[in-house]
């Protein structure tokens, strides 16, 4: 990113002993080449220095509504910011947001700004669970700011509760989604996703499998949740849990993501089925350990595996989307046709895996979305995250206007 074009983000500290992991958030904005301004409660000021966060962003922290040589910083920093960010948002910082108070550079920036906000409450669990926090939460959600809610964990004074602010590369993730110009809203909105490869066991030790990472469907659902949705993932590897927004399922085999997306895709909005699901399985699978005992060759015989997404097309909810995803080695845009239309899907996101920069482990791929209505884009090779922002608002723009 151009220095000179960086969006700008005004991170705002407010005074809680999560204010130590809002370095960390600083650290990963600015590593992902945005221009972030600190701005420091006087409270904030207690627990962290304002040299630290002067020193890791891309201007001095900035403290104080009066003693700036800036008669207005508030309006200044709220104008130019394409995006504020609140980490961590006390209960009294959350309660100023939610009643419009503007008595200090934090809240009156927040007050000023035009920008989207995205607000990282971090309080102990007895207060979170508080109706009058619970009012003002609310309140900012209906007023279109994005809350990224706190998980449970360790908490100030060796409590434990829920009330811990989501950890650092989570609220930087959600502000790179909320930046996006391909931002679409998915509030209330139902999304199933699924992500990785499934394992068909030979014996307890042994599997058929296939080397997808699950990191496309990880960005899908990341993307998604963060732009307001309810994810349901549905994946093979580990990853995500305790991410705001997405409810995690583990699965191994086939027959078992088979069994738990049938479950959700009654209710699905949008299923996105980017798991590298295995065709065969072995015909059976032994409880013991296979033994060598002198062989020198061993067959293992396949059956073919259900098609998951096949069965979830007959059952999806009317006005639904569904979208597949095709990794291939050749023919991509041929290959990728006939799979929309015999598996009568509405839009098929298709990969060569053999090209440099696309595929299963790497971060980034190249891809083609080509929809049921004739529409095709070829994208160039993009982080794993943009990819999931192409897929999500060409998805969101096939679902019937509510
Ligand atoms: N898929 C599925 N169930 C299967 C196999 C695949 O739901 N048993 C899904 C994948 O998750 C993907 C899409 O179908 O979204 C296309 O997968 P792919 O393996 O490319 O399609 P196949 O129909 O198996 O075709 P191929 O002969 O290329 O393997």
């Amino acid at each position: 990113m151009d220095a000179k074009e960086s969006p700008r983000i005004v991170l705002c500290v407010g005074g809680g002993i999560a204010a130590y992991k809002s370095i960390e958030v600083l650290r990963r904005l600015v590593d992902s080449g945005y221009h972030v301004v600190p701005v420091l409660s006087a409270a904030a000021r207690r627990f962290v220095g304002e040299l630290t966060f002067s020193a890791l962003g891309s201007e001095p922290a900035k403290i104080d509504l009066f003693d700036d040589t800036d008669p207005i910083p508030h309006t200044h920093l709220g104008r130019s910011a394409d995006l504020v960010v609140v980490a961590p948002a006390t209960a009294d910082l959350i309660s100023k947001i939610a009643h419009g108070s503007a008595d200090d550079l934090v809240s009156a920036t927040l007050l000023a700004t035009r920008a989207p906000i995205v607000v990282a409450p971090a309080m102990h669990d007895e207060m979170w669970s508080n109706p009058a926090v619970r009012r003002n939460i609310s309140m900012l959600r209906n007023d279109g700011i994005f809350v990224v809610d706190p998980s449970e964990g360790r908490l100030a004074g060796g409590d434990h509760g829920n009330g811990r602010m989501a950890e650092p590369w989570v609220i930087a993730s959600y502000a790179r989604s909320i930046l996006s110009p391909r931002r679409v809203d998915l509030r209330s909105r139902r999304i199933l996703v699924t992500a990785g490869g499934t394992r068909e066991a030979i014996d307890p030790v042994r599997f058929v499998g296939n080397s997808s990472s699950g990191k496309q469907g990880f960005a899908l659902a990341s993307v998604a949740a963060a732009w307001g949705a309810e994810v349901e993932l549905v994946s093979t590897v580990d990853g995500l849990a305790g991410f705001p927004g997405i409810s995690v399922t583990k699965v191994v085999s086939a027959s078992e993501m088979h069994e738990a997306t049938l479950d959700l895709v009654s209710e699905m909005d949008i299923v996105l089925m980017a798991a590298a699901v295995a065709d065969f399985r072995p015909s059976q699978s032994a409880t013991e350990k296979f033994k060598r005992e002198g062989r020198s060759e061993w067959h293992v015989d396949l059956v073919a595996n259900d098609d998951i997404l096949a069965d979830l097309v007959r059952r999806r909810r009317d006005g639904s989307v569904v979208v597949g995803f095709a990794a291939e080695t050749s023919d991509l845009v041929e290959h990728a046709q006939e799979k929309l239309q015999r598996k009568q899907l509405d839009m098929i996101v298709a990969n060569d895996v053999s090209v440099e920069g696309a595929g299963f482990d790497g971060d980034t791929n190249v891809v083609v979305i080509v929809t049921a209505d004739g529409s095709r884009a070829d994208l160039p090779k993009l982080e794993k995250s943009t990819v999931a922002e192409y897929v999500l608002e060409k998805a969101y723009s096939l679902l019937p206007s509510r």
